[in-house]
């Protein structure tokens, strides 16, 4: 049986994408924001994260795929749901779930700027550098872990786990 160790609480999750959505709302208060999250893992983080938002924004989600069942990225990633607004002369902020060797992000971050935004940025709720293979720059993190497979709020294994309120390393 998998083995589930919590690491970060559900209270210490709140503060954190508090403090993270005041320097959002801070740094975007004169501009037009929008927030693009990739699914699926990201979209719990994010429906807390624009809720705390006190800036408008619009919202659109883009669905990358390259893990499969296993528990490291494959690196051939493929897009399962395109951009659905015109994110042209906008300002766009990426929600994701977790920054792993960061090869979704480098794709995707590529695939956003053919669209031509005015500029994008990153927000992660998780940062797990063991594994890092490109230099991209985050804006945004709740959390840097050093390493591990992490489940819950959003983040799964093999499509399990994501519905738990809190983050556990999970051990195979
Ligand atoms: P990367 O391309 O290696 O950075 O992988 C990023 C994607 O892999 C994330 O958006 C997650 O969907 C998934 N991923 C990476 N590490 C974990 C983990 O520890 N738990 C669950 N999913 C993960
Ligand atoms: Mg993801």
């Amino acid at each position: 049986m998998p083995e589930l160790i919590p690491i970060i609480k559900k209270d210490t999750i709140d503060r954190k994408v508090d403090e993270i959505a005041r320097r959002i709302s801070n740094d975007y208060k004169d501009s037009e924001l929008i927030l693009v999250g990739i699914l699926k893992g990201a979209f719990v983080f994010m429906s807390d994260l624009m809720r705390r938002l006190t800036i408008p924004v619009q919202i659109d989600f883009i669905c990358a795929s390259s893990y499969g069942s296993g528990t490291s990225t494959s690196g051939n990633i493929k897009l399962t749901k395109e951009l659905g607004i015109d994110i042209h002369n906008k300002r766009v902020l990426i929600v994701e779930d977790i920054i792993d060797t960061g090869l979704t992000l480098a794709y995707l971050i590529e695939y956003l700027r053919s669209f031509g935004p005015k500029s994008i940025a990153v927000c992660t709720m998780l940062d797990k550098r063991e594994r890092r293979r490109t230099d991209i720059k985050i804006d945004y993190s709740c959390f840097v872990v050093e390493e591990g497979f992490l489940v819950g709020y959003g983040l799964d294994y093999a499509e399990n786990y994501r519905n738990l309120p809190e983050i556990y390393h999970l051990k195979l």
